[in-house]
C-alpha cells in the first residue's frame, strides 16, 4: 500500500508511523501535525553515502528547516545548502561545521556577504555583477571569502515551470559560455578566491538524463577554467532528484543518479588531471517522504461535489495549490477500507484554490475522521503561513513507539508577534 516506504503501515485499519497510531497522536496532540520517522530520515541520508561515497552532501534547508532533523542530518554527516542568514544561523545551532556549507542566493546584499565571510563559510555567487560588489565589500571590510559560481547550464530538466532552475531563462546563475572569464576575473580581485563551481537545475526531477547533460556541461566548464590557469577544487551539482509522489510514478533513487553522473565527472576529472571534492545538494529526496502531515476533518458536504474539509489548508501544506502537487492522502483511522467515494480535500482558507487534494477515492468518512498527507517533509511546514490567521502546526519526530515534539504549535499570540497598536490610534 505505501510502496518503498516502509516507515508507514497499517494495523488494524489504523496508519502507523514506525511503531505510533497516527490517529491517536492526532487525538493527543490536536491538527493539523508534521510527523517524520526519524529512521525513514536516517535511511535517506545513508543512501546517498552509499551511492557518493567521498562526496559531501549538503542538505537543502529550504525543504525542511526542523532544527531536531537538521541534528540528526549534521549526525549522520551531511552539510547545508543555505539561502539566507537565517537559514545560516539554524544549520550553525544543529551543529553543521562551517567547511559544510555553501552560502548560495541570487541576491544577497553587502550585509550578507559581511555575515559570511565574518561566518567562515563559502559562498556561490550568482553573477558578474555579484562578483564585483563582493570584493568591493570584501576590501571595504578587510575579510575575505572562498567562493564558487553558480552556472546556468541551459538544461531543461523536465519539471513544473516553477521549479525548473537551470533554464536559460531562469534567474539563477551565470550563462556557461561567461563562467570561465568570469572566474578568470576572480583570480584577480582581491578578497576573494574562487575555488569552484556550483550549479541546481531543477527539484523534482524524475529522470537522470537532465542531470548528466547538466554535469557533461560542468565539466566543459571545469576544462575552460582549467585551461585558463584556474584551480577547481569543488564541483557543486545541486539537488534536484525527484521522489515517488503518485502510486504511478517511480523516482530515481541516489545510486541512478550515481550511475548517471559518477562517470562523467570522474572520466572528465581523470583526462583534466584534476581531482576536486564532488558535492551534491538533496532537499528533497532526503526528507519528503519521512513525514506526514495530519489533519481533522470538519465536514463532508456532498454538494455538486462531494468535499472533505479539513483544518489544514494551503497554509499549512502550500503545494497542492502552487505546483498542482499531487500528496497521497490515506485515511489514519479507516487505512484499511475500501475507498468506496471520489471527494475534494479542502482546507479552511478563505479561498476557492485552497485544494489538497482532487477527485480521490477515499473510504467513507465523517467529522472527527483524521486524514495523513503523504511525502510532506519537503516545503511542506517550511512553506508554511499564517495566512487567515491561522497559527502554524506543531512538528513531531517519530523514533519507534516515541513521539516527541520538536516544535510546538503556534497558538493565537505569535500572530502578533512583533506588531502593536500605534499608540496614538489608542486615544
Ligand atoms: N540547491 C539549490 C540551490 C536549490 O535551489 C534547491 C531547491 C536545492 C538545492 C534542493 O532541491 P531538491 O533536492 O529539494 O529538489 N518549493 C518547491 C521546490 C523548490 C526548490 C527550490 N530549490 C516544491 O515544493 O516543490
Amino acid at each position: 500500500m505505501f510502496g518503498p516506504k516502509s516507515h508507514l503501515t497499517s494495523r488494524d485499519s489504523h496508519l502507523f508511523m514506525e511503531d505510533v497510531d497516527c490517529f491517536a497522536l492526532a487525538q493527543k496532540l490536536g491538527t493539523p501535525l508534521y510527523v517524520t520517522s526519524e529512521s525513514r530520515l536516517r535511511e535517506n541520508i545513508r543512501a546517498y553515502h552509499r551511492a557518493f561515497p567521498g562526496a559531501d552532501k549538503y542538505f537543502a534547508v529550504k525543504a525542511n528547516g526542523n532544527l531536531s532533523l537538521l541534528r540528526i542530518a549534521a549526525q549522520e554527516g551531511m552539510g547545508a545548502d543555505v539561502f539566507s542568514a537565517g537559514e545560516l544561523s539554524v544549520v550553525r545551532m544543529a551543529g553543521i561545521a562551517r567547511d559544510m556549507i555553501l552560502f548560495n542566493g541570487n541576491s544577497k546584499s553587502s550585509k550578507d556577504h559581511e555575515l559570511i565571510m565574518q561566518a567562515g563559510v563559502r559562498m556561490s555567487v550568482d553573477s558578474r555583477e555579484e562578483l564585483e560588489h563582493l570584493s568591493q565589500t570584501a576590501q571595504k571590510s578587510g575579510l575575505q571569502g572562498e567562493i564558487l559560481f553558480r552556472v546556468n547550464p541551459d538544461v531543461s530538466p523536465k519539471t513544473h515551470p516553477k521549479i525548473a532552475t537551470g533554464l536559460r531563462s531562469s534567474k539563477f546563475g551565470i550563462p556557461a559560455e561567461q563562467v570561465a572569464a568570469t572566474y578568470q576575473r576572480a583570480m584577480e580581485l582581491e578578497g576573494v578566491k574562487p575555488v569552484g563551481l556550483h550549479c541546481h537545475i531543477g527539484s523534482q526531477i524524475l529522470d537522470t538524463a537532465p542531470f548528466a547533460e547538466a554535469a557533461g556541461k560542468m565539466m566543459d566548464i571545469a576544462a575552460a577554467v582549467t585551461a585558463a590557469g584556474g584551480a577547481i577544487e569543488r564541483i557543486d551539482l545541486g539537488g534536484g532528484l525527484g521522489i515517488q509522489y503518485h502510486p504511478d510514478s517511480p523516482a530515481p533513487t541516489p545510486a541512478d543518479l550515481a550511475a548517471a553522473v559518477l562517470p562523467i565527472f570522474k572520466d572528465r576529472c581523470r583526462d583534466l588531471g584534476i581531482s576536486p571534492k564532488l558535492i551534491l545538494e538533496p532537499g528533497r529526496s532526503i526528507v519528503a517522504d519521512t513525514t506526514v502531515m495530519l489533519a481533522s476533518v470538519n465536514v463532508v458536504k456532498r454538494a455538486h461535489v462531494s468535499f472533505v474539509a479539513t483544518d489544514a489548508g494551503f497554509n499549512v501544506l502550500a503545494r497542492p495549490m502552487l505546483y498542482d502537487s499531487y500528496h497521497h492522502v490515506v485515511a489514519a483511522n479507516h487505512s484499511d477500507e475500501k475507498a468506496e467515494e471520489t471527494v475534494t480535500v479542502v482546507g479552511p482558507i478563505c479561498e476557492t484554490g485552497d485544494i489538497l487534494a482532487k477527485d480521490r477515492k477515499v473510504p467513507h468518512l465523517a467529522r472527527g475522521d483524521v486524514l495523513a498527507f503523504l511525502d510532506a517533509g519537503a516545503y511542506g511546514f517550511s512553506m508554511a503561513s499564517q495566512y487567515n490567521g491561522q497559527p502554524r502546526p506543531a512538528e513531531v519526530l517519530v523514533s519507534g513507539s516515541r513521539a516527541e515534539i520538536t516544535r510546538r504549535a503556534e497558538d493565537a499570540s505569535c500572530l502578533l508577534t512583533g506588531q502593536r497598536i500605534l499608540p496614538r490610534l489608542m486615544k
